[in-house]
This record gives structure tokens, C-alpha cells and sequence, in this order.
């Protein structure tokens, strides 16, 4: 019987199971251009409605991986393990947990992909480094990580291409925070990219695209599943995205930030995380024979500039310049700078993150133009949640180059922050983890 997709969309909208010739059919239709993108996002939206159970979510997921090219890891040998988040405000953990985890020995080909939404992406942070390459051949790529134990390249188009164009339509139709589709997404790519072992950071609060610690529970347990049942040895975190991970929201803002948590300082929540998911890889590629023995060895990967080292072969390797670890001036900075300011005394309190998000967006131009965006713009905040504040004391440095997104990112900034009269709740900065 021939099908067709106005079939599959009906199938899906009254709640019935695809099977796995369908989902080949409607990936492979989309993909080649054969498919409306009405149909597609017709379709989108019924999976977001009634879901997909793991079974599909697998086929889709194979699927989406066959859309395009297979990176073959082969030639790297054990113990190799990737790392990836689903996205958050801030989150430079992969600057700091890739070199960390290469100086105690696993290996790391990690392919990046540029920002999602309101989230930043590892590409264009390390874009800020005058120099570095992020557009690396596959011989080439493996090569270094076989040399120095590490590379970050950038995501090629040409792997799980059908996710990059299915990605396209959520963002556009409000189907983005649907768990089978985000599972899909992220596997596709990973599985694309020839990793077999993964630590997954899964942000969970209002600056990541699941909000509830519930549905962040959910998304973790089913990425650990479907990656199962596609060969994927996924461990999962679950930690916090209610207020930006350390301070700096940006590109070159971050980069600084990053450099200064591999030189033993920097904020306490980024080493926090960053440790613990290096040392998760660890565990996972096994290196290490309990956690206690492996956090042992993160952490003196830290303290003894072992990770700091690395990160700078990377950056050499890849044909940047280094003088930005010694002299944070090297890096790329907009002209431009606003300091919001405290309008009462109390305590900061973050209500919306992904506004934040947003507002470090808008001034690096990203929102506005298909364009260069400016790596230099960004926000640092002054202090993290709950910290006591008094009026006209700085809360957050706005760094721009363009005047005219100002009165709108100074905006956004305000939706995000209050000064409380009490001092809010602590929150965790991991909640959980799945395996
Ligand atoms: N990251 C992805 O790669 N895909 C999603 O759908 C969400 C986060």
C-alpha cells in the first residue's frame, strides 16, 4: 500500500502507534524535500500532543541518523567518552569538562553544535578565541584527538541533516519541549557523530527548554532508554537552569570565565558541575575503579594545571592564539557597557532565566541578523541567586556594540532579576541522575 503522509498525520492526531517504515518514510520525504512543511508541522504537532512511546522514539531516532553521514570513530581507541547538554544560559561546562576529562585520559571527539534559541552554543564561544578552528576534516579531527586526547569541531550539516530542518519548524511551531523529539534530536546527532559512550548534562528550570523538574526526570530516564535501545551508553545529570551556570552569559564573557575554572578559581557552580560531570566520564570509560577514585583524579587533573595544559594544546592544536589564557584582554570585548543596578535592598532572585538568555542573544546580534555575531557582547552578572543586595549596587554589566538593542536587552534584564524583601531558598545544583 502506498503511503502517504496526510495518512500518518491522521494516524498520529487520533493517537495510533507508527510503525517503523513510517518514520523511515516521513524523515526520509521530509528530508528530501518531498514532504510540505505544513505536513511536517501538522505532524510535529500531534507528536507533541499525543507523544511517542520508546519504541518509536527509537525508530525515529534511527531514522534521523540515516538522513545523512556516519562519522566512524574506529580508529580512536577506548576509553572514549562524549559529553553534551540540552541547553542552558551560561553553560560553558564543555570548555572546561573536555580538557578536564582528556587530562585524566579519555579521549573526547566532541562535535558542537552552534546556539539553540535562547541558549548559547560552544561553537560561537570558542569562535571568540582569535584563531581557532572549529571547522575541522574527519582525518584531521580524529587525528588530534588520537595526538592530544581531545577536539571540539564544529557539527557538519551533513550529519542527522533531517534534524537540523525538523529543528527549523519546532522552533517555529511550539513543538521544541516535546521529550520524543527532543530524544530524537540530541541522539541522532550523537549516534551521527560515532559516539557510543555519553554523559548528558539535562538542564531542568525557566532557562531550559524542560522547566519542571518532572518533565527533566522524564527527559532523562527516556534518553537513557531510547539511547539503549540504539547502542548508546547514556548516563544522564539533572542540575540546575533556574539561574545562569556561573556568571557570564556570551561568548568571549564565557570563554574568560571557562579559563579561569580550569586555572583552579572561577565560579563555585561551574567547578561544581564541571567536576562532576568529567568525573562521571571518567566512571564511564572506565578509568577509574569507584567515584571516589575518579573525582580524585578530576580533581587533581585541576589542581595540578594538568587541565589547564590541555586546554591549551587544544587551542593550539586547532590554530588558535593562547595569549587569552594568561591575558583576558586578548579576548574580544564590545565597546559598549550599561550596569544595571539594584533599585531596593534585599536579596537577587532569578525568575526567568531564559530572559537572560534572551537578552545576551539580542546583544550579540544573533536575533536580529543571519549575520556575524558580535563574540565580544554579553552580560556578566555580579553575583548568583540570593546574594544580599543594597540599592545602586551593580547586579548585572550589559557589554554591547550595537545602542539600539539596548533599551530591549536592558528590558529583559529586568523581567529576569527582582530584589526580594527575604532571602530566597537555596537551590540544588544537581537534583539527579540516571544511568
Ligand atoms: N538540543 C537539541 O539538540 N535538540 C533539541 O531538541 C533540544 C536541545
Amino acid at each position: 500500500m502506498r503511503m502517504h503522509p496526510l495518512d500518518l498525520i491522521e494516524k498520529k492526531r487520533d493517537g495510533y502507534r507508527h510503525t517503523k517504515e513510517e518514520l523511515d518514510f516521513l524523515v526520509a520525504k521530509f528530508n528530501e524535500g518531498e514532504m510540505a512543511k505544513a505536513q511536517m508541522a501538522a505532524w510535529l504537532m500531534a507528536v507533541y500532543l499525543r507523544g511517542l512511546d520508546l519504541t518509536e522514539t527509537a525508530y525515529l531516532t534511527r531514522a534521523m541518523v540515516e538522513s545523512g553521514l556516519k562519522v566512524d570513530l574506529k580508529a580512536i581507541d577506548e576509553p572514549k567518552v562524549d559529553k553534551h547538554s540540552t541547553g542552558g544560559v551560561g553553560d560553558k561546562t564543555t570548555l572546561v569538562v573536555v580538557p578536564l576529562a582528556a587530562a585524566v585520559g579519555i579521549k573526547v571527539p566532541k562535535l558542537s553544535g552552534g546556539a539553540l534559541g535562547h541558549t548559547g552554543g560552544t561553537l560561537d564561544k570558542l569562535k571568540s578565541i582569535p584563531g581557532f578552528r572549529t571547522t575541522l576534516a574527519l582525518d584531521e579531527f580524529i587525528a588530534q584527538v588520537l595526538d592530544v586526547g581531545a577536539a571540539i569541531g564544529s557539527q557538519t550539516g551533513e550529519l542527522a541533516p533531517a534534524d537540523k530542518k525538523i529543528y527549523a519548524l519546532r522552533d517555529k511551531t511550539a513543538t521544541v519541549s516535546s521529550i520524543p523529539l527532543i530524544v530524537a534530536s540530541i541522539l541522532s546527532k550523537k549516534a551521527a557523530a560515532g559516539s557510543r559512550k555519553i554523559v548528558i548534562d539535562v538542564k531542568t528550570g525557566t532557562g531550559a527548554f524542560m522547566p519542571t523538574l518532572a518533565e527533566s526526570k522524564e527527559l532523562a530516564a527516556t534518553l537513557v532508554a531510547v539511547g539503549n535501545e540504539i547502542d548508546l551508553n547514556v548516563e544522564c545529570i539533572i542540575s540546575d537552569m533556574n539561574q545562569p551556570l556561573g556568571l557570564a552569559i556570551g561568548n568571549s564573557v564565557e570563554v574568560k570565565e571557562a579559563v579561569d575554572c580550569l586555572g583552579g578559581g572561577g565560579p563555585p557552580d561551574l567547578r561544581e558541575l564541571s567536576i562532576e560531570i568529567a568525573t562521571r566520564m571518567v566512571l564511564l570509560g572506565g578509568l577509574a575503579d569507584g567515584r571516589e577514585s575518579a573525582l580524585a583524579k578530576v580533581e587533581s587533573a585541576l589542581a595540578t594545571g594538568k587541565a589547564l595544559s590541555k586546554f591549551q594544546e587544544i587551542v593550539l592544536a586547532q590554530g588558535g592564539e593562547t595569549a587569552f589564557l594568561t591575558d583576558a584582554s586578548s579576548l574580544k570585548r564590545a565597546p559598549g557597557h550599561f550596569v544595571i543596578k539594584a533599585e531596593d535592598d534585599g536579596w537577587l532572585a532569578v525568575d526567568n532565566c531564559r530572559a537572560l538568555g534572551e537578552a545576551a542573544t539580542l546583544v550579540s546580534g544573533r536575533i536580529h541578523d543571519e549575520g556575524e555575531i558580535d563574540l565580544g557582547a554579553g552580560l556578566v552578572m555580579k553575583l548568583k541567586a540570593g546574594a544580599e543586595v543594597v540599592k545602586g549596587s551593580p547586579l548585572v554589566d550589559i557589554f554591547y556594540t550595537d545602542e539600539l538593542w539596548l533599551p530591549q536587552a536592558k528590558e529583559l534584564v529586568s523581567k529576569a532579576l527582582t530584589v526580594v524583601p527575604e532571602k530566597p531558598d537555596d537551590r540544588a545544583l544537581i537534583y539527579d541522575w540516571r544511568s
